[in-house]
């Protein structure tokens, strides 16, 4: 299976959300990556058919989305960022309306959905309504929803906000099992969330692609580029207003400076190896809203 976007473009009245986008998907775990603003949502709602692109297309094993019409519609699975819950619905009454929605026949519906259940945590809370739920359990039960029709392609819009670190670990155990042969694109703006998923990153800016590669290859970029330096308290504070800063720790009375710059800092600061976390701040420092 091969999702492909050609010159993908959307354009607002004056903002260009998505900007020229060409991108080959193929089986595994995408994690789209950007600060808020980047386009990622715009993207998604575009690879989802639910808004038109301004320019450009998206072909599925090389046939035009929009003209597959229901058999790519078929073919997906949608969590939007912003999930309207129906809080008097128990969360199994929930998927199985959604499952009707889908076209799953009344039998194969109820085995599905109490099977994600079970696979989400949400099994013994099955028959409570959602508006008892805490933010993680909606989330997680947003999760199952798209997950119901067995999804070849599964867009998750920034499925772990909300989530405890413990069903993060369960969210990820999740998708590793499901993404065998299938597109799993997540979103999000956390660098951690998709670090230790994602096999791809794509990496997003004011609608347009920066980068696109494993987090090793992309990491690569800035090597070199970061840094370790121990500061007096006066240093720190002269060091933070003259370079990029991704991280700093106290160490035994100092500052341990980790800095991104071309050059060196300073003749006492040490080279060490980057992290996604590096580049991302590389990239998006001081980026509010692109
Ligand atoms: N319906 C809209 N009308 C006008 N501008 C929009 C609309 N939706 C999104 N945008 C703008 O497009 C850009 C990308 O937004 P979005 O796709 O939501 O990014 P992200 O999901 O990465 O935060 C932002 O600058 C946003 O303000
Ligand atoms: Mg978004």
């Amino acid at each position: 299976m091969e999702l492909k976007t050609i010159g993908l473009t959307k354009r607002y009245s004056t903002k260009t959300a998505v900007n020229n986008l060409n991108l080959t998907l193929r089986s595994g775990v995408y994690g789209l990556l950007g600060a808020n603003g980047a386009g990622k949502t715009t993207f998604m709602r575009l690879l989802c058919t639910l808004q038109a692109p301004t320019s450009g297309e998206i072909l599925l094993n090389g046939k035009n989305v929009r003209k597959l019409g229901e058999d790519y519609w078929k073919l997906l699975g949608y969590l939007p960022q912003s999930f309207g819950y129906y809080s008097y619905f128990s969360a199994l009454d929930f998927l199985l309306y959604v499952a009707a929605l889908k076209g799953l026949d009344k039998n194969a519906a109820k085995k599905k959905s109490l099977e994600l259940l079970e696979a989400v945590g949400l099994i013994g809370d099955a028959r409570r309504k959602i508006k008892t739920f805490s933010g993680g359990m909606k989330q997680r039960l947003g999760i199952a929803q798209a997950m119901l029709n067995d999804p070849h392609i599964l867009i998750l819009d920034e499925p772990t906000a909300g989530l405890d670190p413990k069903e993060r670990v369960r969210f990820r155990n999740l998708i590793s099992l499901f993404s065998k042969d299938r597109i799993v694109l997540l979103s999000t703006h956390i660098v951690s969330d998709v670090e230790s998923i994602a096999e791809k990153i794509i990496l997003m800016k004011a609608g347009q692609l920066i980068q696109f590669g494993s987090p090793l290859e992309i990491i690569s970029e800035i090597e070199g580029n970061v840094w370790e330096y121990a500061a007096s308290p006066q240093q720190a504070e002269e060091y933070s207003s003259r370079f990029n800063i991704s991280n700093l720790r106290q160490e035994h009375g100092k500052t341990i400076l980790r800095i991104i710059s071309g050059q060196s800092p300073g003749p006492e600061a040490v080279s060490v190896p980057p992290t996604l976390e590096d580049l991302y701040l590389y990239y998006f420092k001081g980026v509010e809203n692109p």
